[in-house]
């Protein structure tokens, strides 16, 4: 089994990526593991080496809130309303809903959440919709299909790759889904993240990183398919996967067989192409630190914008912290006057707009450039410059 795992990059020493200090905190040691990223040879997943639990690392205080990023609404918006043309369907289960950003554009009598971290389930709760504070497993899919039978859709986004035992996930939900049922997920894509060498897709929650092949191996064998995929901006490049039961005999679309031929011409399969893009990843990360040391000699200020899971990855692997970065800014309230993993830089809340002393914004939500940029333009018209990663360290 040992040898099926290739080892192909090691982001370092690194603390929970959701882990925000608070100012009690800073002085305690925190809790680290190695940041390690493999691939099985057999079927192609990729992962990382060590894990956490979910009870550790989905709990009451986890921060993350999918309203607070417009585009993740709108995008959950637009989907709903092709789930409600196309699939018709009465049932519908979403794991890891969240504070019910997916959940509220439809009817509370079709829609039933499960979201674990029971601070961000108790507001999709207080606007009387369905959820249940629990994780997905045998006991949480023993307990639903008693009370509420089959379900004809189920949705998932950003949750399934984030629990380790996958094979058990799907056998679960091929249990619970009907015959014609269509389980739809999203999360971020494999090719997406090795094209933009954006290792930062990388950290303790992530613990698979799905490409088309590798999911579809791992549902063969609980009697699922993939029929189609939608190529979505979200997360930084992510798959909506349109996942079907086996028998169920609809037509698999063209988009399916057009991205495992992306895939496979990119070389997912080969070894090769993860010990180039570990090559990539150690000189954008000499390079990202020489870009804020230069600015640093300058005396230049840099703040960071959006202290995201991903930044997590990025600091600690780079070494970058509070003494080059001097704050950072949130819209999630629970990140707001925290520190971040690590490296301990202070998160203030956003204020409208940025600061007029700020020369320079490390974007730690890349995935949103288009929407921050958007809503800088002051910033940018009087000559502030973000500094991203994103597919190679520069300055914008
Ligand atoms: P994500 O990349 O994991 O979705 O996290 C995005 C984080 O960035 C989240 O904490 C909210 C924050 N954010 C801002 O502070 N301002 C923004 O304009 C956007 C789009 C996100």
């Amino acid at each position: 089994m040992k040898n099926k795992y290739y080892k192909f990059l090691d982001l370092g020493y690194q603390p929970l990526a959701n882990q925000f200090l608070s100012k009690k905190d800073l002085l305690k040691k925190e809790k680290k593991y190695r940041l390690s990223v493999g691939l099985n040879k057999s079927n192609f997943l990729v992962s990382i080496k060590d894990t956490f639990t979910s009870k550790e690392m989905f709990d009451e205080n986890y921060p993350y809130r999918s309203s607070m990023s417009k585009s993740v609404s709108t995008s959950f918006k637009k989907l709903s309303r092709q789930i409600k043309k196309k699939f018709k369907c009465k049932k519908i289960l979403e794991i890891g809903s969240n504070d019910g950003t997916f959940m509220k554009y439809f009817n509370k009598k079709n829609i039933i959440g499960i979201e674990p971290c029971k601070n961000v389930e108790k507001i999709t709760k207080n606007k009387k919709f369905k959820t249940y504070p629990l994780y997905w497993n045998d006991k949480t899919c023993q307990f639903l299909k008693k009370k509420y039978g089959e379900f004809d859709l189920i949705f998932s986004a950003n949750t399934l790759s984030h629990i380790k035992d996958l094979g058990n996930v799907f056998k679960n939900i091929s249990k619970i889904l009907s015959e014609k049922g269509i389980l739809i997920i999203e999360d971020p894509s494999l090719l997406d993240c090795l094209k933009k060498n954006a290792y930062d897709q990388f950290y303790n929650e992530h613990i698979y990183v799905f490409s088309c092949i590798s999911l579809n191996e791992i549902l063969k064998k609980n009697n699922l398919e993939i029929f189609k995929i939608e190529n979505i901006e979200l997360a930084g490049g992510s798959i909506r996967y349109y996942i079907k039961k086996t028998q169920n005999k609809l037509k698999i679309d063209k988009s399916f067989k057009i991205q495992i031929n992306k895939e496979l011409k990119f070389g997912l399969k080969k070894i090769s192409t993860y010990q180039k893009f570990s090559k990539r990843v150690i000189e954008s990360k000499n390079k990202l630190k020489e870009i804020f040391n230069n600015l640093k000699k300058k005396n230049k200020k840099i703040i960071g914008y959006g202290a995201t899971a991903k930044s997590t990855t990025v600091l600690n692997y780079c070494r970058i912290d509070h003494n080059l970065i001097d704050y950072f800014v949130d819209t999630t309230p629970g990140k707001q006057n925290k520190y971040t993993p690590g490296t301990k830089i202070k998160i203030k809340k956003y204020e409208k707009e940025i600061k007029k002393d700020v020369d320079f914004v490390f974007l730690g939500a890349w995935n949103f450039k288009k929407e921050i940029f958007l809503k800088e333009k002051k910033f940018i018209k009087r000559g502030g410059k973000f500094i991203t990663h994103v597919p190679f360290p520069k300055i914008i």
